[in-house]
């Protein structure tokens, strides 16, 4: 065992995919594997936060359970949550969003592997804007597909993260697919309308998908909601846009997301949901309802501790004098770079050994990340101040 990470793929042929068999391990997750069970971790490393999901979200659950809703639903969801999620998404993007072109899903993960089932044919390329969550990365290769990475440029001048679009001109005539996350994981950025609008005239022009990674749209902090695709687009754009309960309501343990599609393609959608999950689970379903329903005050509270957080994180990483941190401006993570670490892995691995705080490592989230590392901070300040306390000396 290897960080954690039991090695299975033995010298024997067992006729495993190539693409498969050299699938990356998320450095992520062998900090995580290293840490877990062990005493006095600070876990930094994970993208949730640590609160539990309401109680209302989860009476709602044991209700469904109460009543006898054990059965599969349909493919695209329970009607009433698919009409919820059709009439929330409307509301917050003042743009009308058809519950024809929703599906319910076990959460972004799996919206996103159904998006590249949908249209990843072998040898396709697919830009990817990093540093990003590396998961739907894998996804492409899984289907065979080629990822090109067009990195955000970082501007000292004043500290912030932003779209190379001359790049992406360069390289979208070859490529089928676009995928953005706005708001990011793990730098916090956050894309324009104008940046959208550039982006959608050059995919409308080349017939390319964009495939918008919507999940933290309400982590935000001097507004409602994030700029979305679905504002500036109609129902039959080649888009797609992803989107979870797990970051809004704090539910990331319960798997349930949902995927918005041209209208046309939806029972191509549905026919994956069936060969996938057949339909997400149905008791989780009726408490999205509620979340959606009767979420809103926790999430504005949920928000203005998130905020404090950020403040707290920012104040304390730039006391610290090896660490530049670009401001991150929505999500909930910190993603900063550190003077003279040229491995982050092996830096995280030593920091962890060493203070007992676990980071993520910045090669996580694509090429380039060598001497960057990404925190969580949807922490308590409690944890957050122990957690600078340890971290003081290895990064100061
Ligand atoms: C950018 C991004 N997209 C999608 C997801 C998937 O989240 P989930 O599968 O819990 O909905 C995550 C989770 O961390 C994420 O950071």
């Amino acid at each position: 065992m290897a960080n954690g990470c039991y090695n299975l793929i033995p010298n024997k042929d067992f006729k495993i995919r190539k693409v498969i068999k050299s699938l990356e391990t998320s450095p992520i997750r062998k900090i995580a594997n290293t840490a877990i069970g062990k005493k006095g971790i600070i876990p930094l490393y994970f993208g949730e936060t640590d609160i539990p999901t309401p109680s209302f979200i989860s009476q709602a659950m044991k209700d469904a359970l109460d009543q006898g809703y054990t059965f599969y639903s349909v493919n695209q969801g329970i009607p009433a949550l698919v009409e919820i999620i059709s009439k929330y998404t409307s509301s917050l993007h003042k743009k009308n969003i058809a519950p024809s072109r929703i599906m319910v899903t076990s959460a972004g993960m799996n919206a996103l592997m159904i998006a590249s089932e949908a249209i990843i044919d072998p040898n396709d390329k697919i830009i990817c804007i990093t540093p990003v969550w590396p998961n739907f990365m894998r996804c492409i290769e899984i289907m065979g597909g080629e990822v090109i990475e067009i990195p955000l440029i970082y501007s000292n001048s004043n500290n912030t993260w932003k779209l190379n679009i001359e790049e992406i001109r360069k390289n979208i005539k070859d490529v089928k697919a676009i995928y953005i996350n706005s708001p990011n994981n793990p730098t916090g950025w956050m894309i324009n309308t104008q940046e959208q609008m550039e982006i959608l005239e050059l995919c409308r022009m080349n017939k390319t998908w964009i495939i918008s990674d919507e999940v933290y749209e309400r982590i935000v902090y001097d507004r409602n909601v994030a700029p979305s695709f679905l504002e500036l687009t109609d129902e039959n754009d080649l888009l797609m846009v992803v989107n979870s309960f797990s970051k809004s309501w704090a539910m990331t343990g319960w798997r349930l997301g949902w995927i918005i599609v041209p209208e046309s393609l939806l029972n191509i959608f549905e026919k994956l949901n069936e060969f996938n999950v057949a339909s997400p689970s149905s008791p989780a379903q009726y408490a999205g309802i509620t979340a959606i329903n009767d979420g809103e005050d926790f999430l504005k509270t949920m928000i203005n501790n998130l905020r404090n957080s950020r403040e707290l994180t920012i104040n304390s990483l730039s006391n610290f004098s090896r660490v530049i941190l670009p401001f991150p401006e929505a999500a909930f993570y910190a993603y900063f770079k550190v003077k003279d670490v040229h491995h982050s892995e092996k830096f995280c691995f030593e920091v962890l050994s060493s203070t007992g705080v676990g980071l993520a490592p910045g090669t996580s989230f694509g090429t380039g990340g060598n001497s960057w590392i990404r925190i969580c901070y949807a922490k308590s300040p409690d944890l957050l101040n122990q957690a600078f306390e340890k971290l003081k000396p290895v990064l100061s």
